[in-house]
C-alpha cells in the first residue's frame, strides 16, 4: 500500500510517499481502507519533534492522528458484520491507504454525514463539544475565541453561538475572520494589530470578556486572559503559537478566573472522547454544527497539507482524500 512517512524530523519536506506492506487484522483489529485522513496542527508539530515525552514517535513513522472509510477485513475473533461498515478511529498513522484499528476505537459513521465532514470531526468536533460543555457559555456572555479561523475555532464559534453568547472571533485573516462572521460571531477582531485588547474591551463596553477560547496560546493567549473579567472561564488549549499560555495562575485565582488546562482537551482514548465524538457528528447531522472544510490535498501532497497549517493560510479543517 502506499503510506507518507516522516523519514526524520523536520520541514514538510521529510514527508515522503512509500511503499509499505499492508497491515493485517490481527485478533481484536479490523482493517480500514482508508478514504480520509484528518491532518491536524499536532501533526506538524510532532513532525518537527515536538513534544517526544508524550508522543515516542521515531522516524521513519507514519504520521497522522485519525482514520475515516470502510472497514475492509476483520481480525479472527472479530465480527464480520463491521466489514463494509463506515467508520472513523482516533488512531496513529492515518496518512496511509489501509490502517490497522483495535475494534473498540471503531465509531460508526451515522446515515446522514458525509466521510469527510466525520473525518473534520473526529478531533476537532469532540474537542470542541467537550469544551463547550465543561467551560459552559450562558446566554449573553461575552466569548473571546482565538485562533477562530482554525479546525477548532470555527466550531466553538457555532457552539458558543448557539449557547447564547455574544462571539467576538480573533485572528489576524480576514478569510477566517469573514467565515466566523458567517458562522454567527458578533464581532470580529485583528489581533495583529497592536491595539486589539483596547478594541475588544471597547466591544464589550468596557466589561471585559466573560469566557475565552483560547486556541493560540503564547503571549496572545496571556493577554486574552488579562481581558477575562473577575470569576470568568478561560481554556488555555491553545498551541499554536508554538507554547501554551505562560499562565499567571495566581492573578487569575486571586480574580476568581476558573481555568481549564489542557489535560481538559486530553481525551484520546477516554470514553469522554467518544461520546463527544457522538454528540459532535448527531449536531452534525441535526445541522446545529457544521465542520468547515478549508483545504482537501490528496495524499501525496500531505507536505503542502502540512505547509498550509503552518504558514497559517489553512482555513478550518485540512484533510487528506486517499
Ligand atoms: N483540534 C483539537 O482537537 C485540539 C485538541 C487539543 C488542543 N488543540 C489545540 O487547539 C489549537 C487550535 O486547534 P485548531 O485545530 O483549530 O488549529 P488550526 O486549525 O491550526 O488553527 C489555529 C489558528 O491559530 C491562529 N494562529 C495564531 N498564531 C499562530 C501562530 N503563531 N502559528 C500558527 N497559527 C497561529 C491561526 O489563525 P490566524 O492566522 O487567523 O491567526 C490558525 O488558523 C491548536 O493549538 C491545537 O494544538 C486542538
Amino acid at each position: 500500500m502506499r503510506a507518507v512517512q516522516a523519514l526524520r524530523y523536520g520541514g514538510p519536506e521529510v514527508l515522503a510517499v512509500t511503499e509499505l506492506a499492508d497491515p493485517v487484522a490481527g485478533p481484536g483489529e479490523v482493517v480500514v481502507g482508508t478514504e480520509v485522513a484528518p491532518v491536524l496542527r499536532l501533526d506538524t508539530q510532532l513532525r518537527q519533534g515536538w513534544g517526544r515525552d508524550w508522543f515516542p514517535l521515531t522516524p521513519p513513522y507514519v504520521p497522522g492522528s485519525g482514520v475515516a472509510g470502510r472497514v475492509v477485513s476483520v481480525g479472527p475473533d472479530v465480527d464480520p458484520a463491521w466489514v463494509g461498515r463506515t467508520v472513523v478511529a482516533d488512531q496513529p498513522g492515518g496518512y496511509a491507504e489501509r490502517v490497522a484499528v483495535p475494534v473498540g476505537a471503531l465509531i460508526r459513521v451515522p446515515d446522514g454525514l458525509s466521510v469527510r465532514d466525520a473525518a473534520a470531526l473526529l478531533h476537532d468536533g469532540r474537542t470542541a463539544v467537550h469544551l463547550a460543555k465543561v467551560v459552559g457559555v450562558r446566554p449573553g456572555e461575552w466569548v473571546l475565541i482565538t485562533g477562530a479561523g482554525g479546525a477548532l475555532g470555527l466550531l466553538l464559534v457555532q457552539l458558543a453561538h448557539a449557547a447564547g453568547g455574544r462571539v467576538i472571533a480573533a485572528g489576524r485573516d480576514g478569510r477566517k475572520l469573514d467565515m466566523a462572521r458567517a458562522l454567527n460571531a458578533k464581532r470580529t477582531v485583528d489581533y495583529s494589530a497592536p491595539d486589539w485588547p483596547a478594541e475588544v474591551r471597547a466591544m464589550t463596553g468596557g466589561h471585559g470578556v466573560d469566557v475565552v477560547f483560547d486556541g493560540v496560546g503564547g503571549r496572545l493567549g496571556a493577554t486574552a486572559l488579562d481581558l477575562t473579567v473577575p470569576n470568568g472561564r478561560f481554556s488555555a488549549h491553545g498551541l499554536a503559537a508554538g507554547d501554551t499560555t505562560p499562565l499567571d495562575t495566581e492573578g487569575a485565582s486571586r480574580r476568581g478566573i476558573t481555568v481549564f488546562g489542557m489535560d481538559h482537551v486530553t481525551l484520546s482514548g477516554t470514553p469522554v472522547a467518544a461520546e463527544a465524538t457522538a454528540t459532535a457528528m448527531a449536531d452534525a447531522v441535526a445541522g446545529r454544527i457544521r465542520p468547515v472544510i478549508g483545504q482537501t490535498f490528496p495524499l501525496e501532497r500531505a507536505a503542502d497539507a502540512h505547509t498550509a497549517i503552518e504558514e497559517r493560510t489553512a482555513l478550518g479543517k485540512t484533510l487528506l482524500l486517499v
